[in-house]
């Protein structure tokens, strides 16, 4: 499973894509609010960084509209994804992005006949929601469920599934049995995968253990 970072923060970026196993970065307007700077600019900035996929959200909207920002936004680096809200305009400027062989996101999906749509428009990714799914009493993962079986009956679909709105470990467990090709975490989700009490019990016990092996070899 690829893992991208669901952030805009370039320090965060800059921490954990040295471990070597980020994949990718998608941002969203709200992130961009959050990292406190011109959009343009961090999404350069993360494009240099990360040698993958990196989702840049537009803004605007209306078909004409949306098209031409997403041709802007594609040209700030060759690793730009055009990130596109799932709606009517968004698949058809998706299909035409596809045509001219820009990657495309799509966004805010929140059923299986969304991601089908999708999909149908040629997107490289579908993004499914699965905490905004649950905070609202249904199941996420069900829907993740229901979109990769869809997608298994086509083979010939090339479209992505990144699980998105992650909010724990377990949805990436769950979301990995599943087969989805993506997720996209924020680093402190990212960090939670290291991370086992037994893990760090078991290496505090040898860290002690060691240190009686040296005194009693120096002694
Ligand atoms: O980038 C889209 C998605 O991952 C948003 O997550 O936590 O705001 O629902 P969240």
């Amino acid at each position: 499973m690829k893992i991208f970072l669901d952030t805009a923060d370039i320090n965060d970026i800059k921490e954990l894509v040295p471990t070597g196993l980020i994949n990718g970065v998608t941002t969203n307007p709200s992130l961009i609010l959050q990292s406190d700077r011109p959009f343009k600019t961090v999404i350069r900035e993360i494009c240099e960084i990360v040698p993958g996929p990196v989702s840049a959200e537009v803004t605007s909207s209306g078909y004409e509209n949306m098209l031409a920002e997403g041709r802007e936004l594609a040209k700030i680096a060759a690793n730009v994804v055009v990130k596109l809200p799932l709606t009517m305009d968004g698949l058809k400027v998706c299909r035409q992005l596809a045509m001219s062989n820009i990657s495309t996101n799509v966004t805010l999906c929140f059923s299986a006949t969304q991601a089908l749509l999708a999909a149908k428009a040629g997107a490289t990714y579908v993004s499914p929601f699965i905490g905004r799914i649950d905070d609202v009493s249904v199941d996420g993962l069900g829907l993740i469920f229901d979109i990769v079986t869809i997608f298994n009956q086509y083979p010939s679909l090339s479209t992505e599934i990144l699980a998105a709105s992650i909010r724990h470990p377990l949805h990436v467990v769950e979301a990995a049995k599943m087969g989805v090709s993506a997720a996209t975490l924020p680093p402190k989700i990212f960090k939670q995968l290291y991370e086992h009490p037994l893990t760090k019990s078991g290496l505090a016990q040898f860290d002690a253990d060691w240190g009686r092996v040296i005194a009693a070899q120096n002694a």
